[in-house]
């Protein structure tokens, strides 16, 4: 696991050190006293942006292919996809640790990897990979991260150690050694070392990984509480349910690609809205022929439903511009045709993402 967050901890692609970056920040005006060229992406209101992210791998492999990702500031952002979709690979380019193929990526409205010295203090990042010393402590590794960061105060090392091992539950763990700690110990530590300095950003790779049901719901609690501190979250994850519920915005990726991202309520009421009617045998065949005269979509009496077989159910989609749910059943009344049951079902994430890519979530890790 690597973190990230201090200038000088993670220079890797930021093309130098962190004095050479600084410099960007700080250029001279011009000779003729122009205020300098305004960065075009820093008042947008996206935490993350990146357009026609790619990553070729050496192996020909595309591992991550044309994103175009939103992140809006304040955003709880899910980033959601089965093992080997990209989303290691696009976090790692977002930081900077790995050079895109194509593309770009502004991070808190700077561009990246160029504004790195001045960007990353204020990103925290829980990425998977080796950082940690294994025969120091917990305390001691958390000491000698936030030395790395130049921008911190010295004498108030201890504390802020200190106050991330709390916040992550592993202070009565703070004085074992790195290499006994258990899986989920070295997840809370990395997340200690993201939470060293207060962040706009937080970028957490699978947090979750690791962690027993008690682990992953205080992940959960931490990641709300950091949003209602005004962070923005970008967290990852291969198991849908474990961050579902704390996320405002979802982006799901399937094989390298993005195939859908926005507000997480929109895209589950946006798509895929059906009702669903339970009637009699006699019901059936009206019942068909009026869902689809009112303009619902793909009507068809579901085979696999769990009713009696004398309660036939029938579904269709409601589309956008069919009349609204209530209408609908009192158009069925009006037809005469029996009303056992009338539900309307949007999908869930689960649903909305099998539908799109045709696999299924993991569902153990
Ligand atoms: N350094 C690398 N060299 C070659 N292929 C890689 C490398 N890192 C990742 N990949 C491949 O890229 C794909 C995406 O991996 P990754 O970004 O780790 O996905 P995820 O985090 O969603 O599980 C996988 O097929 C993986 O094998
Ligand atoms: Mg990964």
């Amino acid at each position: 696991m690597t973190t990230t967050g201090s200038a000088g901890a993670r220079p890797a692609a930021a093309a130098g050190q962190s004095g050479a970056v600084m410099r960007t920040q700080d250029a001279p005006r011009p000779a003729d006293g122009r205020a300098p060229a305004r960065d075009p992406h820093r008042d947008t209101a996206d935490a993350v942006r990146t357009q026609g992210l790619t990553k070729r791998f050496a192996t020909g492999q595309v591992a991550v292919d044309g994103l175009d990702l939103h992140v809006p500031r304040g955003a709880v952002f899910g980033f959601l996809g089965p093992n080997g979709s990209g989303k290691t690979t696009t976090i790692r380019m977002l930081l900077g640790l790995v050079r895109p193929t194509a593309g770009t990526v502004h991070l808190l409205g700077a561009p990246m990897p160029d504004a790195a010295g001045r960007v990353l203090p204020r990103v925290g990042a829980l990425v998977e990979g080796p950082a940690f010393h294994p025969y120091l402590s917990g305390r001691a590794n958390l000491a000698r991260v936030d030395a790395a960061d130049a921008t911190t105060d010295p004498r108030t090392r201890a504390r802020r150690s200190d106050d991330a091992l709390e916040r992550v539950g592993l202070a009565a763990a703070a004085d074992k050694r790195y290499r006994q700690y258990s899986l989920g110990m070295k997840q809370r530590l990395g997340l200690a070392a993201a939470l060293l300095r207060p962040r706009d950003l937080l970028v957490l790779d699978e947090p979750t990984n690791g962690l027993d049901p008690q682990g992953t719901r205080e992940v959960r609690h931490l990641v709300r509480e950091l949003a209602d501190g005004g962070a923005t979250v970008l967290v990852s994850s291969h198991l849908l349910t474990e961050i579902e519920q704390v996320c405002t915005h979802v982006g799901i990726m399937g094989r390298g690609r993005l195939l859908l991202q926005g507000p997480r309520a929109e895209l589950t009421a946006r798509r895929g809205v059906h009702v669903v009617v339970r009637t009699t045998p006699r019901g059936a065949e009206p019942g068909l022929a009026e869902l689809r005269r009112l303009g619902l979509t793909d009507a068809r009496v579901d085979g696999r439903a769990p009713a009696p077989a004398d309660e036939p159910t029938l579904v269709a989609g409601l589309p956008d511009g069919a009349p609204p749910p209530q209408d609908v059943a009192a158009a069925l009344v009006r037809a005469d045709v029996d009303l056992v049951a009338f539900e309307v079902r949007r999908p869930s994430l689960e649903e909305l993402f099998v539908e799109l890519t045709g696999e299924g979530f993991d569902v153990a890790r």
